[in-house]
């Protein structure tokens, strides 16, 4: 059956991509913007672009008063207590960065970080680096067959030694949404700091921060259907209240001598320099855009075309999906074919997918692949985008078998 997106419209890039016989189904790589993003960074940069929370003039207000009115509107999004709990950053991978500095001293030789073995190189890297400073021990909670994090290998693995757990909430490999009730609880009661990687969970469906009560939690606004170059950090007050200052210079000073200095405390003392500002007023025009539709509507659109997705894949002799998918995208290998050949003939097809690594070369490793093919879903796409999918997908695989 024939499933339209009624928000395709809303998205001028589709049409462009469309005219140029794009079909694009890489959103977990990136998300096309809404016409409200393009108006409101139109509309910051031809009446006056100016610094924020720096200088007096009307500009400068205004520029102020829609910097600050986005973090309000982020705050909201994820039901976070207060805005002040809401530090800009310049995407998720910084902000786990900012995190594994920020953090650092509150580890010493012999303690543990717990993360999964999905996680994308930006949730391993910096716990990694983290970990190889301070003589820590990093644990990988392993996965079950269906591509979950394990609870009872993880309720063996969390324990006293534990310092931190730090996990995505929905797979950019495999689709799957994590227990993180359980993994959270479990950390908790090591009174273990708790991050959650939220720049695939975001994206799907409203989560609630004090809900899932998560120390951090991070995303990327170029996922949310935002610019990109632009991430934010929660932090709950009792995670604030741990983090270090790590990159220094304007907007983050309270006082400053040459040789001594203090610091504004979150959020502004964790946003060094000029950030992202036409970014941060886009974001909020991109929420703005997605508050107004009807998030289960849009739940349902995506549920019924990961659906159409997998049975797709599940008919056709020799595609095996990765994993057992729940939401949003399916990354698949096919037998007796190279993923490198596969892709490079749905590129030349128009068809606009992800292949290789995706930037979690340990988790493939670990699954025995070389590399997968990754099909994801935004809410413009429709069943003609699969459709002429598959159609490239056999296409490919008549000419590669
Ligand atoms: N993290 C992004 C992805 O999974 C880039 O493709």
């Amino acid at each position: 059956m024939f499933q339209p997106s009624p928000w395709r419209a809303d998205f001028p890039a589709i049409a462009a991509l469309q005219r140029q016989q794009q079909t694009y189904l890489d959103s977990a790589a990136t998300t096309q913007k809404p016409q409200a993003l393009l108006d409101a960074i139109a509309h910051y940069y031809s009446h006056g672009a100016a610094n924020v929370h720096r200088a007096q003039h009307l500009p400068g207000a205004m520029a102020t008063q829609a910097f600050e009115g986005s973090r309000e509107k982020i705050a909201q999004w994820l039901n976070a207590p207060s805005p002040s709990q809401i530090i800009f950053t310049h995407g998720a991978t910084s902000a786990l960065n900012l995190l594994a500095y920020g953090l650092e001293n509150e580890f010493r030789p012999g303690d543990e970080i717990a993360i999964s073995a999905l996680e994308h190189h930006a949730n391993l890297l910096p716990w990694q680096q983290l970990a190889q400073r301070r003589g820590v021990k990093l644990v990988i909670l392993p996965l079950t067959a269906g591509g979950m994090i394990d609870l009872d290998s993880a309720a063996a693995l969390i324990g006293p030694r534990t310092r931190l757990l730090a996990v995505s909430q929905l797979s950019n490999v495999l689709g799957t949404w994590q227990p993180l009730d359980s993994l959270l609880a479990m950390a908790r009661a090591q009174d273990a700091l708790t991050v959650v990687d939220g720049a695939q969970g975001v994206v799907h469906g409203r989560h609630d921060v004090q809900q899932l009560d998560c120390d951090f939690y991070v995303f990327s606004s170029h996922k949310l259907y935002g610019p990109d170059g632009l991430g934010a950090l929660y932090g709950s007050c009792r995670g604030l209240g741990r983090l270090q200052h790590w990159q220094f210079g304007g907007e983050m000073v309270h006082t400053a001598d040459y040789h001594v200095a203090s610091f504004h405390p979150a959020p502004l003392g964790f946003e060094a320099g000029t950030p992202p500002i036409a970014s941060v007023i886009g974001l909020s025009a991109s929420l703005d855009y997605l508050g107004g539709l009807d998030t289960k509507a849009v739940l349902a659109h995506e549920a019924a075309l990961h659906r159409q997705l997998l049975r797709g894949l599940h008919d056709r002799e020799g595609v095996r999906v990765v994993g057992d998918p729940q939401a949003a995208l399916a990354s698949f290998t096919v037998d007796g074919v190279h993923n490198a050949d596969l892709a490079h003939l749905l590129t030349d097809q128009g068809i606009a997918v992800r292949a290789g690594h995706h930037c979690a070369m340990p988790l493939l490793k670990r699954l025995g692949l070389q590399g997968a093919i990754r099909v994801s879903l935004a809410l413009y796409n429709d069943s003609d985008d699969l459709q002429r999918f598959f159609e490239a997908l056999d296409k490919a695989l008549e000419m590669l078998r």
